[in-house]
């Protein structure tokens, strides 16, 4: 369960060199966190292990993002992301997330695992808070949450056509 701790508008930072490290089940549960995960985030191993990884979920992060992430996962692809999260007061922290699937000697998908590293913080508030502001803009305007997240996603499908064809092509051009 996502905590209601309000917001602070206090950015947290990662250092340049540090790495966010988690692994979840294949339904999103806490299997593993580094301490870099542990020291931003503001929780202990106890409080995250078995927890669903949407406890540190930011409420400006778009939903359309989270759905292309997990249709990407489920279809055992790897994805990039930015990605606002959320401390455990409230404080949050930027960051360009890596989340692959892991898979078992015999190639079966038996969890995921991610990385995420420091951002350009004049590319987060030139282009991606605006993005996803208005993926979320959408999301929030429309009559039900079911039509709310398919008009986001068909926004971002539009947006990274209009930017050279697809997700990959316009994240790997940032
Ligand atoms: C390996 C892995 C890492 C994830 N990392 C994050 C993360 O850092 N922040 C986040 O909000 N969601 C992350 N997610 C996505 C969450 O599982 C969830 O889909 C998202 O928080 C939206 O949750 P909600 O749909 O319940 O609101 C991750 C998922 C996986 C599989």
């Amino acid at each position: 369960m996502r905590p209601s701790t309000e917001l602070t508008g206090q950015e947290r930072t990662l250092g340049e060199k540090e790495i966010i490290v988690s692994k979840t089940d294949l339904t999103g549960k806490l299997t593993y966190a580094n301490k870099t995960f542990l020291n931003i985030s503001g929780y202990t191993e106890e409080e995250i292990l078995g927890v669903q990884h949407n406890l540190i979920r930011h409420p400006d992060m778009p939903r359309a993002i989270f759905k292309f992430l997990w249709d990407r996962l489920e279809a055992g692809e790897e994805v990039f992301a930015y990605v606002i999260n959320q401390s455990k007061n409230g404080d949050h922290y930027w960051v360009l997330a890596h989340v692959t699937p892991s898979k078992d000697p015999q190639g079966n998908v038996v969890g995921y695992h991610s990385n995420r590293r420091a951002v350009d913080k004049e590319l987060i508030k030139n282009v991606i808070i605006p993005v996803y502001a208005s993926l979320a803009d959408i999301e929030n305007s429309a009559s039900s949450p079911r039509e709310g997240l398919e008009a986001s996603t068909a926004a971002l499908y539009d947006f990274v056509d209009s930017k050279g064809g697809n997700y990959d092509k316009w994240i790997f051009s940032l």
